[in-house]
């Protein structure tokens, strides 16, 4: 019997690359795709594909595909795309949506003990134990779509309990490595959105270039495997190659390698627990000659900082982190931010609402809108003042109890 698969976000880079993959395989069935706004291509996937339900989260998009598409069912809005999840029959959702709107989806599949692959990290970032408590009451799986967590849970995989001492991801350091703060004021989108190793989505593009990604990393890292913050370090390893280590109690070290090819980490999400064959290209270490590490400069990347400063003060911190840097990379993407206005932006957000408790899924979603609305206003003031590359990032966010 075909596992029957639902791929939230089909559109996109994870989304394509994904059904990229199907095409190699006759394992899955696929019961539904989605899209934000990019309906014409979701329509083309559902009719080449033969899926006869799909999911438009922008209403106007919705519309239009809904009269445009005789093929099946159209469902509108983000409550379609719950819907869709609710509703399907899925064996297996993969979420490749993008952003915080993926919580929803993520809450949706796990509630329904529904196995999960999961490339929305954001989804973690502002879930965090609920959502892992979520998958731990319905007995749902919870695979992780992400080179570096692919990397850990294939590494961790049948180690004894008390084996590990730390976990270790790792980063290209972006367009931009090796460069001060200072010359980080002028850069450009253009700029910003070349990546040295991975060909990847704009907004996870600016997060590897702010260094953000690999914050939003520790987090996801911290609630896939349960690892406390101070044992999760990150290194910058320009190649790309090792994606992720374990230290070991005894003193060794377990690598995971390969080129970058983001197939390799869907496939094994997809396929987990088994492995299936993939025709990615090989690994060969004469070929690749140096791999070379560095520490990170925190100085002129800070948003890792800022990330690990709001993992730790727990509580809506993470949510409100996430949420005011999804604003200011939109608004960099649309030229109305400087880049260093980024971290700025997350910084003045997070310091003025600080971190309160979280007891349920409705009180992420009300700081998700609060830290949106005080972001957006800080765009405004912060851009074009000296305030985007003058700013100290001074104490961490205030917990409130
Ligand atoms: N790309 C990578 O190599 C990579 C690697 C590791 C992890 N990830 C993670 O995987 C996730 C997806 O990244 P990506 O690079 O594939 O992103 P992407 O190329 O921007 O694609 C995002 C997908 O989600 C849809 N979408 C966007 N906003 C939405 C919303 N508000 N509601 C519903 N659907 C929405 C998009 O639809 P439209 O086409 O209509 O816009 C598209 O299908 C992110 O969390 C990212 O951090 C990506």
């Amino acid at each position: 019997m075909p596992r029957r698969l639902l791929i939230l976000g089909s559109t996109g880079s994870i989304g394509t690359q994904a059904l990229d993959i199907l095409q190699q395989s006759d394992e899955f069935e696929l019961v539904g795709l989605s899209a934000e706004r990019n309906w014409e291509q979701l329509v083309e996937q559902a009719s080449r594909l033969n899926v006869k339900r799909i999911a438009v989260a922008d209403r106007d998009a919705g519309a239009r595909a809904s009269e445009a598409w005789t093929g099946g069912e159209v469902l509108v809005g983000p409550e379609g795309l719950v819907e869709l999840v609710v509703t399907s029959g899925a064996d297996l959702v993969l979420n490749a949506l993008v952003g915080s709107a993926g919580l929803g989806p993520t809450v949706a599949t796990l509630g329904e003990g529904i196995d999960l692959a999961l490339a929305n990290k954001e989804s973690l970032v502002v879930g965090g134990e609920l959502v892992t408590a979520l998958a731990e009451a319905t007995g749902a799986a919870l695979i992780p779509v992400d080179s570096e967590h692919t990397a850990l849970h294939q590494l961790m995989a049948g180690l004894p309990i008390g084996a590990v001492e730390r976990l270790v991801i790792t980063a290209s350091g972006g367009p931009f490595r090796g460069r001060t703060r200072a010359q980080l004021a002028d850069v450009t989108v253009d700029e910003a959105l070349k990546h040295p190793t991975w060909a990847m989505g704009g907004k996870i593009t600016i997060d590897s270039a702010t260094l953000m990604n690999k914050g939003l990393e520790v987090m996801e890292a911290h609630h896939l495997f349960g690892t406390p913050y101070e044992q999760i370090d990150v290194v910058v390893h320009p190649q790309s190659i090792v994606h992720g280590l374990v230290d070991l109690v005894d003193g060794a070290s377990l690598a995971h390698l390969g080129h970058p090819d983001m197939r390799i980490a869907i496939a094994y999400a997809l396929h987990h627990p088994d492995l299936a064959p993939l025709p990615s290209r090989r690994l060969r270490l004469e070929e690749v000659g140096q791999l070379t590490f560095e520490p990170v400069d925190l100085d002129a990347f800070p948003c890792l900082r800022l990330a690990r400063d709001a993992a730790v003060a727990g509580g809506t911190a993470p949510c409100v982190l996430n949420a005011a840097n999804e604003i200011a990379v939109h608004a960099f993407l649309e030229d109305r931010l400087p880049f260093l206005g980024i971290p700025a932006v997350i910084y003045e957000t997070l310091s003025s609402l600080g971190s309160q408790r979280v007891r349920a899924f409705e009180s992420l979603y009300e700081a998700d809108r609060e830290a949106r609305e005080l972001a957006a206003e800080l765009v405004e003031t912060v851009a074009g003042t000296t305030r985007a590359s003058s700013t100290t990032f001074g104490e961490s966010p205030r917990v409130v109890e």
